[in-house]
């Protein structure tokens, strides 16, 4: 087995793991990103056999998705309270359970959802696992498109290491019609501390900062599943 398939096999592995979990009857957050679609096709396996639930898609990707594959969603208005919310990260923080997410430039929705949801299941392959958060996972933050370089500028103050997404001169832009921007720091000493300084700047909308909101992360290894709870 190659190292891209056994990672393929460990998600897949993982997303089951907690698509298992899921009964008649909850309104279930629809994660984004390689992993949280592989949940998604696990729910729909799921529902063609019976399982009634409605889900919550957390990006317009994830919607499309979910319409392919027949995941039934919570009608366009409607905010209803979430039983679970199932989606990936781009770092887990082994003990805290705290997170990085936004790689996939979907953190907005997906923090609104999981913050909305009275459990959040997160699924990994363990490439996400480290001791600390930061280091090579850049963390994305999301600020509206107008001043946005007054924003990149009080970033930089902070020694973030700004950089604006995107292709060439094409900003990146989320669901929500914003910017990110994907900082570059070491690793995070005291992610409250940085997590609060960044909300406090003016322009930004949200950070990739997840902390305390998973409540289970179940991680797929290439021996098995393990299940992290707090
Ligand atoms: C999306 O905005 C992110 O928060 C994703 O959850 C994250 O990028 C994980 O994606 P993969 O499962 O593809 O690594």
């Amino acid at each position: 087995m190659t190292a891209s398939t056994d990672r393929a096999a460990q998600k897949r592995a993982a997303a089951a793991r907690a698509v298992a979990e899921v009964q008649d009857g909850m309104v279930v957050g629809l994660g984004t990103g390689s992993t949280a679609e592989l949940a998604v096709e696990a729910l729909s396996k799921r529902i063609a056999q019976g399982l009634r639930i409605v889900g919550v898609p957390t990006s317009e990707r994830t919607r499309a998705l979910a319409e392919r594959s027949g995941v039934p969603l919570v009608p366009a208005g409607d905010w209803p309270s979430l039983d679970l919310d199932i989606d990936g990260a781009d770092q887990v923080e082994r003990g805290s359970l705290n997170m990085i997410k936004g790689l996939g430039g979907a953190l907005l929705r997906e923090k609104i959802v999981a913050s909305a949801a009275r459990r959040m299941i997160v699924v990994v392959d363990e490439s996400k696992l480290v001791d600390c958060l930061g280091g090579r996972t850049p963390l994305p933050v999301e600020i509206v498109a107008f001043g946005w370089q007054g924003t990149l500028e009080r970033l930089a103050a902070l020694g973030l290491q700004p950089r604006l997404r995107g292709v060439g001169d094409q900003p990146f832009i989320s669901d929500g019609g914003n910017r990110i921007v994907d900082c570059h720091l070491a690793e995070i000493a005291d992610a409250r501390s940085l997590d609060a300084k960044l909300s406090g700047i003016v322009g930004v909308v949200e950070t990739g900062l997840f902390l305390g909101l998973a409540s289970t992360v179940v991680v797929g290894h290439s021996t098995g599943i393990e299940v992290m709870k707090k």
